[in-house]
């Protein structure tokens, strides 16, 4: 089973990188103070696939997601969208910056990984 490691400090705050996981697109973003209060108070039981952000990173300022909509498999553009955080040009599918859909024909959130924090600086996916 491929991992993949990747250096935190290569990452600034308020970016998102996409890296290539066992094929398939990964996003790595590193949240800004901003991004993690909207998604912390977002009343869940509104969400389409509801799930709290705490369920969805293991630290507040790091989302790690498979960059690949959950409705028909395009990559979503970072960073874009009525919520700011992914914008799937195919159909039209809006994120937020938990990576949750919030409008548009995707059924689901975009999908968290395994992934662990060996240490302060390093993200272990995989
Ligand atoms: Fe993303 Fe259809 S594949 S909206």
């Amino acid at each position: 089973l491929a991992k993949i490691e990747i250096k935190l400090g290569d990452i600034p705050e308020g970016k998102n990188v996409t890296l290539k996981w066992r094929g398939k697109p990964l996003f790595v973003r590193h949240r800004t103070p901003e991004e993690i209060q909207t998604e912390q108070q977002v009343d869940v039981a509104s969400l389409r696939d509801p799930q709290p952000d705490s369920d969805r990173v293991k630290k507040a300022e790091w989302l790690v997601v498979l960059g690949v909509c959950t409705h028909l498999g395009c990559v979503p553009i970072a960073n874009a969208g009525d919520w700011g955080g992914y914008y799937c040009p195919c159909h039209g599918s809006h994120y937020d910056s938990s990576g949750r859909i919030r409008k548009g024909p995707a059924p689901l959130n975009l999908e968290v990984p395994e992934y662990e924090f060996p240490d302060e600086e390093t993200l272990l996916v995989g």
